[in-house]
């Protein structure tokens, strides 16, 4: 497996790899990998003939300097994971390489970076896709791989890829899940052992919304107010949000908003963030599954 630190010495193996008939599949990393990402790597290996990883901790998508500093950062395992598990190349550009000096464009998303986790992260969203296009235009993939535990950036990315004619293809793999019902996460390690535990209140808020969302009388706050109570009941986290949304759109719901009469095509989630002192953790799951 070959470590690569440079653009442009990542297109030319990328070059490479395309010349000879073989197709790539790209995971994009933050690092500090876990089974979710290895998920995304086993759909990506199953997709395409070779798979490219890249582990960078954007600075350009950061909203707290502490969030990005106390980011974990074990590249050396990283590797070593994406070695066993089969991986072709890593793609592991410095910061420097990816914002020299002069750096100075960006890819502005549209509406549907304005809604859900948008308004509270001020310019998050517009340094993800700034990123990730600069990703694809070093990896030059076939297809990418996202994950749906970050359904507003899997939706986003998707839309990019599509207005700026990319010719990439953007899965979305399902939530991977610690045997309590925890979306695996690198911030989960950032938990001290209580709040790890405490953190089982988030997917159990959800499974109360799912259930909330069987009554016939149902509205989406009833839905969400379902999950604030088993957020409530837990004295280590607070609740920043949870909302029901229309799965293609975006589109919140009101709380007086009936779910019966939202459309039978209309697909549900509900997603929410929970913080534990500074880590803020965050799920979604479809209302009807
Ligand atoms: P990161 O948080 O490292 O996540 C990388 C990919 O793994 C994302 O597509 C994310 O949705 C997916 N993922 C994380 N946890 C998952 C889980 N429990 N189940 C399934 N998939 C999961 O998302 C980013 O990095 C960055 O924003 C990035 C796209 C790399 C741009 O910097």
């Amino acid at each position: 497996m070959l470590t690569i630190t440079d653009p442009s010495d990542m297109r030319v193996w990328s070059n490479r790899a395309a010349s000879t008939g073989r197709t790539i599949g790209f995971v994009p990393t933050m690092g500090a990998l876990h089974e979710g990402h290895l998920a995304l790597i086993a759909e990506a290996a199953e997709r395409c003939d070779a798979v490219v990883v890249s582990i960078f901790v954007n600075p350009l998508q950061f909203n707290e300097t502490t969030d990005f500093d106390s980011y974990p950062r074990p590249i050396d395992d990283d590797i070593a994971v994406c070695s066993a598990a089969g991986v072709s190349a890593v793609y592991a550009p410095t910061a420097r390489a990816m914002y020299p000096e002069g750096f100075q464009t960006r890819v502005v998303p549209g509406a549907l970076a304005d809604r859900m986790e948008g308004p509270g992260r001020p310019g998050h969203f517009e340094g993800v896709v700034t990123v990730v296009a600069k990703l694809f235009g070093a990896v030059r993939p076939d297809a990418a791989i996202f994950g749906q535990k970050d359904f507003q950036q899997l939706a986003i990315v998707t839309a990019m890829a599509a207005d700026l004619d990319m010719g990439i293809e953007i899965v979305g793999h399902p939530i991977v899940r610690e045997p309590d019902g925890l979306a695996m996460s690198s911030r989960n390690v950032r938990l001290t052992p209580t709040q790890r535990s405490a953190a089982v209140c988030v997917p159990r808020s959800l499974d109360a919304a799912i259930s909330a969302a069987g009554h016939v009388d149902a509205t989406a706050g009833s839905v969400t107010g379902a999950a604030a109570q088993v957020i409530a009941a837990e004295p280590l986290a607070r609740l920043e949000y949870s909302t029901v949304f229309d799965a293609d759109t975006l589109e919140e719901f009101n709380s007086d908003d009936s779910l019966r009469q939202s459309g039978a095509d209309r697909v549900l989630r509900i997603a929410t963030a929970v913080w534990f002192d500074d880590v803020r953790l965050i799920d979604n799951r479809p209302l009807a599954e």
